[in-house]
């Protein structure tokens, strides 16, 4: 059982649920479950309303696709993200205007969609893990997008499982207690 961290002030239960696992149950999630957690994302707030995210997902189906998107993560992300029921990219379309030359805003933009999603994922008891680590140029490949998008982070979604389908190394991983630097280092005044 995983131990819950202490917190320094009372939040919501609904952050406090939140985290990133690495076993999910084989359990698939609906389309409408998916198209809930992405229309949560589609009513962030975004500079100037320009929304620039964009997903690419799939269910855990067999499907081209969903074998493309496996394809494009690193070795140790797909060692447990293969038993995840949904994988999402999502990535970065910044317009360039008129959100300044190059939207700086973008990232922090998509961020907060991303943010949208995952309460809403953990409302539903489902729950999210981000992964950075993707091969940018596969994505590019192997789908073949527009040369201003980037992709920014893949997602796993589903429910969680039981850890004894991980590894040894994943399964001390899954059990670690969350950990943050104190609230005083992270306000400067
Ligand atoms: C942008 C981003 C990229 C991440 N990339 C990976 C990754 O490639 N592999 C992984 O196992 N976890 C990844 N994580 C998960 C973080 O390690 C995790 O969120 C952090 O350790 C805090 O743990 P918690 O989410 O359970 O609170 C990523 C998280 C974010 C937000």
């Amino acid at each position: 059982m995983k131990q819950r961290p202490i917190y320094s002030y009372p939040i919501d239960e609904v952050i406090q649920k939140r985290w990133s696992p690495r076993a999910y149950a084989p359990t698939p999630l609906s389309d409408e479950q998916v198209l809930t957690l992405l229309e949560a994302a589609r009513w962030a707030a975004s500079c100037n309303n320009q929304q620039p995210w964009r997903f690419i997902w799939s269910h855990n189906d067999g499907s081209e696709k969903y074998q493309k998107l496996l394809a494009c993560l690193a070795d140790g992300n797909r060692a447990w993200a293969q038993h995840a029921p949904v994988l999402i990219m999502v990535l970065n379309y910044p317009p360039y205007k008129p959100c300044g030359p190059r939207n700086q805003w973008a990232l922090y933009d998509l961020g907060l969609a991303v943010g949208n999603l995952t309460t809403q994922a953990s409302l539903m008891d489902l729950y999210v893990h981000n992964m950075a680590g993707f091969d940018e140029a596969k994505v590019r490949e192997l789908f073949e997008i527009d040369a201003e998008m980037s992709p920014v982070t893949m997602l796993t979604v589903g429910h969680l499982g039981d850890i004894s389908i991980l590894n040894d190394f994943n399964q001390k991983r899954e059990l670690q207690v969350q950990v943050r630097k104190p609230l005083d280092e992270l306000i400067l005044f």
